[in-house]
Parts: C-alpha cells; sequence; structure tokens
C-alpha cells in the first residue's frame, strides 16, 4: 500500500490529467486519450481515494455526474437527477453486481440487457401528447435546452398517440457511423478538424447555437427510460420498451430478457464481434433489474442506481511499431504527420497509418519514430495512437522534428500564432493545387466528373494547368496526350469541364476553397449577394451580419480576396466562361414555412446533399417525408436517375421539384 504522502501525489496528479480530459472531452469535443485510458485514470483513482479516505475533497471528480452546462444555452432542471452507471469490464463484476442485487432483493433476479449507444444523453419532455422541451444531462441536475436542435432529428416523434398530461423519457442521440465518416470527410475537405468519434460529432451537432445546422447533420435517437408518467400496466423494463415503442418513440430492437446472470454474461460475450455489424456505434451493453417495483427498492447512491450496471468492452487496442512519421501537404497547405506503422489487424480492419494530427499532439504523447505503441481505432473508424510504451524504448528512437520547408515543394513554413497547423506558405506548392484541384472538381463543387486523382496528377506535374481555371483551356489534343485517355475518355471529360461552367454561383464558391467556407456557408453567400462581384467586395462588419456566418469565416472570405492571385484567378474563371452569378430566386411568402404540414416523398440522387440530410432539413422547416407517392403527397423532390416515384407523380399531378427548386425552397425560408 503506498504511503499517504505519495497516494496525495498521485492523487493530485490523477485530478490534474482527469480535469484536462475533461475539458478536452466536455467543452471541446476533442478527446486527447482514449475511453479505456480515461477510465483507467479513474479508476485508479477511485481506488487511492478508497483506501485513503483522507484524501477525497469535494471537488474531485469522483465527486459529480457530469460536465458542465455551456454557457449560450437555457439551463434547465430536470425532472429527477440523471444518475450514471457503475461499470464493470469482467464477468466477475457481473457476478459481485448480481450477488448484490440478489441479497438485497432476498431472492432470484430477472434482467434486461440493452446495447449502451454511445451518444448524448437526452431528457425529452412532453406536455398532453406534444413535444415541449429536450435538454441535455449537464451534471445530472441541470442541463442544457437543446429542444429545437433536438427537433430537427429524423425519428424524433412530436405528437404521440398517448396523452399523458405530462410526460419525460430518457434516451441517447447518437450519429450512425456512416453518417460520421461523411461529415469527417467533408470538414476535411473545407481544411477543418475531424471530430474524434461519433459520439463528440453528436455533442457537437446538438450542441449548435444554430438549429439549421443541426437539422444538416444526420442523427438518430433511441429512448430507454421514463422518467415521469407513462403507463400503470407497465411493470418491468422490458415492458417500458415495448410501450416506449408503442407510443411512437424509437427504441432500440436488440435488447434481451435474460432470467438470471449466466444468461446475462452469456448475452454480453456474443455481442464482442457482433458490435461492429451495428450502424451506431455501442460501447458495451446495460445490464439492468427487470422488475419496475424491485428498482424502486434497490434505490441509488448519489451517482448511479444500484439496479442496473454498465458492462463496457474493452477498447480494440493493439500494438504495433511507428516505422517512420511523413507529412502530408493538405490543399490549404496543412502540414499532416502521419504515423507509417508495421501493419496490424484492429476492429476488423488492417491499419499501416494513422494520423498525429500536429506537432502538439506528438509532444504531448512523446511519440518517436521506431516506438512501439498501443493503436486504436477511435470510434471504431479513424486509427488513433492511444499511447507510448517507453519501457521498450532501445535508445535508437528518433524524435519527430516538423520540417522547417514543405517537403512538397521546399517552400517556407509557417506556425501561425494560436493554430496547432503548420502551413506551406508558397502559393505555388504542386501538393497544394493537386489537392485543390480535387477539390475544385468534387462532387459538391464544380462536380467534373472523370477528374479523378490519377489525371489530376498528370495534369500539374506536366504543367498543362498551373490553376484551376486553366482547365476550361484544356484541348483534346492536350487530354489524350496523357497515359490512359482515349479518344473518348477525353471528350467525356471536356463535356463535363463545359457542362461544369453554368453550376452556380453556391458551388463555385465552395469549390474556390476558401478557408472555413463550407457548402452551407457557400449557399448563403451566394443567395445573400447574387454575384461573385458583391461577395468580394463585401465587408467584414455586413458578413458577419448573415445569420451563420460568423466572424472566422467573415475574416477569411475578406482575407482571400483581398488576395490579388484570388483576384486574377477570378477574372480567369469569368474570362472562361465560367458563371459568375446566382440564377433570380422565385419569391417565398413570409411567415410561416412553407413546408409545414407538407408531404414530400424523394427520389433520384441529389448532387449537393445526401438523401438523409435533404429528409432533415424538410422535417426540420415541418414538413412530411414519406417513402411512395400518393394523392397526400405535396411535392416529388427529384434528382438525378429518379425511380418509377417519378412517373407515378407525373401520373398524379404531383408538383415535381428538381434540386435547385427544392433547394430554393428549403434556403428562402431558412434565411
Ligand atoms: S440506463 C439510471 N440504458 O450510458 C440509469 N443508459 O453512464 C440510466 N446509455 O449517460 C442509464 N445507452 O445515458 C441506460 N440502453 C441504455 C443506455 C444508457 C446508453 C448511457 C446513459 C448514461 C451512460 C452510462
Amino acid at each position: 500500500m503506498p504511503s499517504l504522502e505519495l497516494a496525495q501525489d498521485r492523487v493530485e496528479e490523477l485530478r490534474r490529467e482527469i480535469r484536462r480530459h475533461d475539458y478536452q472531452y466536455y467543452v471541446l469535443d476533442n478527446p486527447l486519450v482514449s475511453d479505456a485510458e480515461y477510465d483507467r485514470l479513474m479508476r485508479e483513482l477511485v481506488a487511492l481515494e478508497t483506501e485513503h479516505p483522507r484524501l477525497v475533497v469535494p471537488d474531485s471528480p469522483t465527486q459529480r455526474v457530469g460536465g458542465q452546462p455551456l454557457a449560450g444555452f437555457q439551463s434547465v432542471g430536470h425532472p429527477v437527477a440523471l444518475l450514471s452507471l457503475d461499470n464493470a469490464f469482467e464477468a466477475a463484476e457481473l457476478r459481485d453486481f448480481d450477488r448484490r442485487v440478489q441479497q438485497l432483493a432476498g431472492g432470484a433476479v430477472d434482467y434486461v440487457v440493452e446495447p449502451k449507444i454511445d451518444g448524448l444523453t437526452v431528457v425529452l419532455a412532453y406536455e398532453n401528447g406534444s413535444f415541449i422541451q429536450a435538454a441535455t444531462r449537464g451534471d445530472g441536475l441541470t442541463g442544457e435546452d437543446v429542444t429545437q436542435n433536438v427537433r430537427t432529428i429524423r425519428l424524433m416523434p412530436l405528437a404521440l398517440g398517448e396523452h399523458d398530461s405530462r410526460l419525460a423519457v430518457r434516451g441517447e442521440v447518437f450519429m450512425p457511423k456512416s453518417a460520421f465518416a461523411r461529415l469527417n470527410e467533408e470538414r476535411d475537405s473545407r481544411g477543418e478538424a475531424p471530430f474524434a468519434n461519433p459520439r463528440n460529432a453528436a455533442a457537437g451537432s446538438i450542441r449548435q447555437l444554430d438549429p439549421r445546422i443541426t437539422a444538416g447533420r444526420t442523427l438518430g435517437i433511441f429512448l430507454y427510460q421514463v422518467l415521469v408518467g407513462g403507463s400503470r400496466e407497465v411493470a418491468t423494463q422490458a415492458e417500458t420498451l415495448a410501450w416506449l415503442r408503442q407510443t411512437g418513440f424509437s427504441v432500440q430492437q436488440e435488447w434481451r430478457h435474460c432470467r438470471d446472470i449466466d444468461e446475462v454474461i452469456a448475452y454480453c460475450a456474443s455481442w464482442a464481434d457482433r458490435r461492429h455489424d451495428l450502424a451506431y456505434e455501442i460501447d458495451g451493453l446495460v445490464v439492468k433489474v427487470n422488475s419496475l417495483e424491485l428498482q424502486g427498492r434497490l434505490g441509488s447512491t448519489s451517482k448511479s442506481p444500484r439496479w442496473a450496471i454498465a458492462f463496457k468492452f474493452p477498447a480494440e487496442q493493439v500494438v504495433t511499431r511507428i516505422q517512420d512519421i511523413i507529412v502530408r501537404v493538405g490543399r490549404t497547405g496543412v502540414l499532416t504527420p502521419t504515423a507509417i506503422l508495421e501493419p496490424v489487424q484492429v476492429s476488423g480492419a488492417t491499419v499501416s497509418r494513422a494520423t498525429l494530427h500536429n506537432e502538439d499532439m506528438i509532444r504531448a504523447k512523446d511519440i518517436r519514430i521506431g516506438d512501439y505503441v498501443l493503436l486504436q481505432r477511435a470510434g471504431d473508424v479513424i486509427p488513433e495512437v492511444v499511447s507510448v510504451f517507453e519501457e521498450r524504448r532501445s535508445g535508437s528512437e528518433r524524435i519527430f522534428e516538423m520540417p522547417k520547408t514543405c517537403p512538397e515543394c521546399g517552400g517556407k513554413v509557417v506556425r501561425l500564432e494560436g493554430e496547432a497547423a503548420n502551413r506551406c506558405t508558397s502559393i505555388t506548392c504542386p501538393a497544394q493545387l493537386k489537392e485543390m484541384f480535387l477539390h475544385f472538381v468534387s462532387r459538391a463543387a464544380m462536380d467534373i466528373e472523370g477528374m479523378g486523382p490519377a489525371l489530376v496528377n498528370q495534369l500539374v506535374e506536366t504543367g498543362m494547368v498551373q490553376d484551376v481555371a486553366d482547365l476550361y483551356g484544356l484541348s483534346k489534343e492536350q487530354l489524350t496526350s496523357l497515359e490512359r485517355m482515349g479518344d473518348k475518355s477525353a471528350e467525356n471529360i471536356l463535356a463535363a469541364i463545359d457542362k461544369s461552367r453554368n453550376r452556380g454561383l453556391a458551388p463555385l464558391i465552395f469549390a474556390l476553397g476558401i478557408r472555413f467556407v463550407g457548402t452551407r456557408a457557400s449557399e448563403i453567400l451566394a443567395d445573400r449577394y447574387r454575384g461573385m462581384d458583391a461577395l468580394a467586395a463585401a465587408a467584414d462588419e455586413q458578413l458577419t451580419q448573415i445569420p451563420e456566418i460568423g466572424p472566422k469565416i467573415a475574416a477569411s472570405i475578406v482575407d482571400y480576396f483581398r488576395n490579388e492571385q484570388a483576384r486574377q484567378l477570378l477574372a480567369k474563371l469569368s474570362r472562361a466562361g465560367v458563371l459568375m452569378e446566382q440564377a433570380q430566386r422565385e419569391p417565398v411568402a413570409a411567415g410561416e414555412s412553407p413546408l409545414a404540414g407538407k408531404q414530400f416523398v424523394l427520389t433520384g440522387t441529389l448532387s449537393s446533399l445526401a438523401r438523409g440530410e435533404a429528409e432533415n432539413l424538410i422535417r426540420g422547416l415541418g414538413g412530411k417525408v414519406s417513402s411512395s407517392v400518393s394523392k397526400k403527397t405535396d411535392y416529388l423532390v427529384a434528382g438525378s436517375d429518379p425511380g418509377s416515384k417519378y412517373g407515378k407523380a407525373v401520373g398524379l399531378a404531383v408538383p415535381i421539384l428538381d434540386e435547385e427548386a427544392f433547394k430554393r425552397l428549403v434556403t428562402a425560408h431558412q434565411e
């Protein structure tokens, strides 16, 4: 047993570490360590405090339930304290839990086991069957009012069949893995930092001060507990889940009623591999006493109920070695250090690279070339280095130095004040040019089909293009002189380039790759300024007055258009016949959302929105989405390659909106 003095030092160190990670996690949504590592720190602290109760202080991280409410949202007091769960990591701990429960219950107990959704806890309140409020968990007693954001979630019932005067339910908002991957791709293309895992992405989406941003994200929700109200006939957790579903809530279907702890343990074990097949992340299972009456009798400690426990999966971590650290140069010139690993299998995939994000991250974890490291896939998606095995160092490891010059072009590298990133400052850097090209031709930008990385590399390396405007001057002869380029392909590419001239103002703004200006900001700007010249002349103060355009975006826009090179590029694009104006928009009556109560059906592929995003937008504005066309359908939104719904809509004289018309309808209201 460590002496009190030694223990005290360690306890203080642990508290400092945990507080730092809490801040990274709850406030910045940017954790530096894995959940497993965080749990280890917390467990060590709990163990030391249990051993030396004199060291317990009221502000120790072990003494509070969760994060602090953020400024910017109204505070909401919860109808009952939202407790957290104790964790079990092994079967033996589940047996201990069962023993404690049986002792207090005075006999055999049955359980319900549910997946533990790795998301953000919310409490939904309904009055007389209508949704009135959603709150985050906050510190367990008071949370943040996120009603408008939660309202935009698909599967969120706004009106219930059941008309209890007051009903409060608890559940979890999450981001499906596919939506998470797509969101991070988008963020990456805008030069923004990716979310570390789907849970942080969900939290970041729900804690948006502007609900329209939430509406553009694909989120799901599962409910599992009735806090206030509900049916008197419900006597068990199994019945609660059935009742919630029948009342109109979205309920996770993968739960199991287990007659005893052996069945619980077997069911938990069966999930070790299966968890990866789900469309969303789960980080364990929750074991709950089935009888609600017994739950009441068992009660809770100050932090967690005695009738439930979380069985946490071990994070799938593996050991590998860093063979090298290379540096990639992105479109905005950011140098990203990437670890080249001895290939290993982790969470069902072979991993041979892991991003190290930036210099600070490498220093904080003291990662060196040649180190043995612990690796995991964050949110089972992005591979990350968790920690280094210092004790396995041989002395031959090398400390990584960020290059002072760009590894691609030799340009000067600088680190701007207040930024973690190092950037290449050269405006002719070929690596940046290639990335810039790929962004310019990408689907959400100018949508030039057939322009992949191989072609872009050749165009840049042969010097055929020096800026993106040069694309519009390419000839068939030039293209066919390139490798693997026949007559037909060259013609198709030229046709695609030509078509992009009329792509429109919003995609063009996005295509320019102005820092922080994503698809949504581009649409807002196009709608407001109607032409590139007007946007180029906009002053900072004017831009920041536009909803959703913050000071960072505004400054970046002003900066961009101040640059002589950018102005020349735009003039060149204009001379090449690229449309610099926005088509006139149809006026929409002010007042209520034109989508309210209207029934929409979608068909075909939309070029600038995923299907789910379009559905979210409709629902966020009070519209309904249905899967088939009928007489009740108000609009059919038809993308490219529409299906049979198109013919049916024509037959029933249902108004058909193409993508542009749909976007006009939506943005008209959103302004
Ligand atoms: S029951 C009083 N069931 O996991 C017990 N929690 O610390 C209420 N979670 O923040 C929790 N899925 O929000 C329960 N099926 C599930 C869950 C679940 C995810 C969250 C919960 C809490 C955390 C446990």
